[in-house]
């Protein structure tokens, strides 16, 4: 089983080029179900989780060519609806490929994600809104048997509550369905509105119209398309917070500031240096790092994927800070390990208590989840001596070549077995 093993403390300096999202790259490749027409796309991140999903394409009968810079992919033959539990367990988006299937054939047999380390994980709000399209499912031994036998026709449809994944799987489906659709309290994440971007470039008519409300035409062709995925913003999140973590000084090519604002005011308030520019952020972290208390909501708001590596540097504040996980039920499995490394972190519900001051120990640690694999990365960065990360298959799921980034700006990192 591969391992990281960390020497710290390290200096940060130098510039790190982001990576495309894994998180837009996933409904993209989903989306691609709809056309029968050639589609290429490029800055795929090059991670598990895509590997996963292109995996689970070829499955369902894509023709997908990769030339590493490039993928591309043509359905003109793809007939198979059934998407099987041993690629959707690893990769929970693989419920992503419902929407398509049901816009493009009238049926499929997708297996429940199942849950993970930070939470169960349902689908229940994609389902709802689905059969408001139409269509009429079964789950039977952990399979979703779903059949629209009218196709899919429009309707409007409010979710009870935020989901990204609803979100796209509804805005893929809706593409094709007879009729107009409105979804609204939609998830706005930027990964939408680049999936959104892939779509309406591929020949579907989508139109936001403000308030979390997007109105979706459906249509009956497609056309041939090229598409860049955007930037990957909580790659660049992350590393924005190793330098504010570290005093280091980073400038991250490659992605809009705009995009990653709440972000970026955090650390400012925090007391890093940042100074933005079209397609880079420049960060000098301070020697003080002021405490802040925090809570996770969806898009503008804070996000949770960064929620464990922010715990780790409010660790080094000069005060106490809080922060509220409010969208899984357990994202907090990295403070175990944080607290072997001398952190004090204290749980209750879903609000966890962060005492500032730490001195980070070196230590042997285990890896549970991806976001929480690299918040211990960061812990170990910060701490004197050897620390040993164990089951980095989480980390691989969705950083692209975090060792190579992290040596080129000083780190001392390297993968052992
Ligand atoms: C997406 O997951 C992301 N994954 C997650 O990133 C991210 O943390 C999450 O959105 C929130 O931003 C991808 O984009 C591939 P949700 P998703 O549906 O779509 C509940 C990472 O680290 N819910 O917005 O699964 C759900 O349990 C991953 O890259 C229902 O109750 O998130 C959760 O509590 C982790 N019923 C909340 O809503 C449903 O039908 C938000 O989930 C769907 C969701």
């Amino acid at each position: 089983m591969k391992k990281l093993e960390v020497f710290g403390v390290a200096k940060l300096k130098g510039q790190i080029r982001i990576s495309g999202s894994k998180n837009a790259s996933l409904p993209i490749l989903a989306a691609t179900l709809l056309s029968d027409k050639k589609i290429s796309l490029t800055n795929l991140p090059k991670v598990k989780d895509i590997e996963t999903m292109i995996l689970l394409l070829r499955s369902l009968g894509s023709s997908i060519k990769d030339n590493k810079k490039n993928i591309f992919i043509n359905n003109n033959k793809q007939t198979k609806t059934f998407a099987s539990y041993n690629l959707v367990k690893t990769m929970r988006a693989g419920i992503l490929v419902l929407g398509p299937l049901l816009a493009k054939f009238g049926k499929a047999k997708v297996s429940l994600p199942g849950g993970c380390a930070i939470g169960s994980r349902p689908v229940d709000i994609h389902l709802q809104a689905l059969s408001k399209l139409g269509v009429k499912y079964k789950i039977i031994q952990g399979y979703v048997h779903a059949n629209a036998p009218k196709g899919l026709v429009g309707a409007n449809i409010k979710f009870p509550k935020i989901s990204v994944g609803a979100t796209e799987n509804l805005i893929i489906a809706a593409c094709l369905a007879r009729g107009k659709t409105t979804l609204s309290n939609c998830a706005i994440e930027p990964e939408i509105k680049d999936l959104v971007n892939f779509l309406i470039k591929m020949g579907c008519s989508i139109k936001w119209t403000g308030n979390r409300t997007v109105k979706i035409n459906g249509v009956n062709s497609l056309s041939e398309i090229k598409y860049k995925v955007m930037p990957d913003r909580i790659e660049a999140g992350t590393y924005l917070i190793a330098a504010a973590l570290m005093e280091g000084s980073l400038k991250i090519v490659g992605m809009d500031p705009k995009i990653i604002n709440t972000e970026i005011n955090i650390l400012k308030k925090v007391g890093s240096k940042i100074i933005k520019k079209k397609n880079e952020i420049l960060i000098q972290g301070s020697k003080k790092i002021k405490n802040i208390n925090i809570k996770t909501s969806p898009y503008p708001g804070f996000p949770t994927d960064l929620q464990a590596q922010m715990m780790v540097l409010l660790c080094k504040a000069n005060k106490k800070s809080f922060i509220r996980e409010e969208i899984f039920e357990n994202r907090f499995m990295h403070v175990a390990e944080l607290n072997r490394m001398g952190a004090k972190i204290s749980i209750n519900g879903n609000k966890a208590t962060i005492e500032g001051n730490i001195k980070f120990e070196a230590a042997e640690l285990m890896a549970t989840d991806l976001r929480a694999s690299v918040s211990l990365i960061l812990a170990a960065l910060a701490s004197k001596g050897k620390s040993i990360i164990n089951r980095i298959y989480h980390l691989d799921r969705g950083y692209e070549n975090i060792e190579k980034k992290l040596k080129k700006i000083g780190a001392k990192i390297r993968r052992i077995n």
